[in-house]
């Protein structure tokens, strides 16, 4: 049986999961510490990518080749978009995209991968219902949708309405539509688990300072949950 693939972008994010681990073997591929062994009883091999979309397609094809992960979970946290969300509640991506690819020149729509069929990637409905039904044990506030990705943190009030009347997205990040991408490419079935650290306004970066650590910790708790759950 191939491992299941937890993996998150900064050491907040999956120390925890690191901690829990039993037979922890290590191993570094192209400069990414990647650890292998049992969590929750089940085969699993964790790693941190680093941050942003290309540190996070590296990795996940890494995960996918070396590795031969059968499934993919992303843990972190995310600055939030949608105006109900608060610090700490989960998103769940039913889909995720990049809000930085823009072709518009060309007649594309902003957020399009020109020349490619798909730019919206779904993420697999049975792990959703999975972290919902995670959340629901947890007691944890969630929402499912989309999640929104690219190399810029954000923290703007204006960006923040631009990034929702453009985009729909329910929060904002730097990783996962491209951990989506690279495994819609190798069909694997993936989805990305999101604690909101800030709003992505002006008070993001005291904010995600602050309550990283926490966010963090609630996300790794429905990974683990739905670990149980198997
Ligand atoms: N991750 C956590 N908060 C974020 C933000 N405001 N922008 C981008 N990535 C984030």
């Amino acid at each position: 049986q191939n491992p299941i693939a937890l993996m998150g972008a900064m050491d907040e994010e999956v120390k925890l999961l690191l901690d829990e681990m039993e037979d922890a073997r290590s191993r570094m591929v192209a400069g990414i510490t990647y650890t292998r062994g049992l969590l929750k009883g089940l085969d699993v091999v964790v790693c941190r990518s680093g941050v942003g979309k290309v540190n996070a397609a590296a990795t996940a094809q890494i995960l996918i080749s070396e590795f031969r992960a059968r499934l993919l979970i992303f843990t972190g946290v995310a600055g939030a978009l949608h105006p109900d969300l608060e610090i700490g509640d989960i998103v769940i991506s039913s889909e995720s995209m990049q809000h930085d690819m823009d072709a518009s020149p060309l007649g594309f729509e902003p957020g399009m991968i020109p020349f490619q069929a798909e730019s919206i990637f779904p993420a697999d409905a049975r792990l959703v219902a999975q972290a919902e039904a995670a959340c629901r044990d947890e007691q944890v506030r969630f929402r499912t949708g989309r999640i929104l990705s690219g190399d810029r943190f954000v923290a703007d009030r204006k960006e923040v309405e631009r990034l929702r009347e453009e985009f729909h997205g329910l929060c904002t990040e730097m990783e996962g539509a491209a951990v989506a991408q690279v495994c819609r490419m190798n069909e694997l079935p993936h989805v990305i688990i999101r604690s909101m650290s800030d709003k992505a306004n002006g008070e993001a970066p005291d904010s995600f300072e602050a309550f990283t650590q926490a966010a963090s910790t609630t996300s790794v708790a429905i990974v683990a949950a739905m670990l149980t759950a198997w």
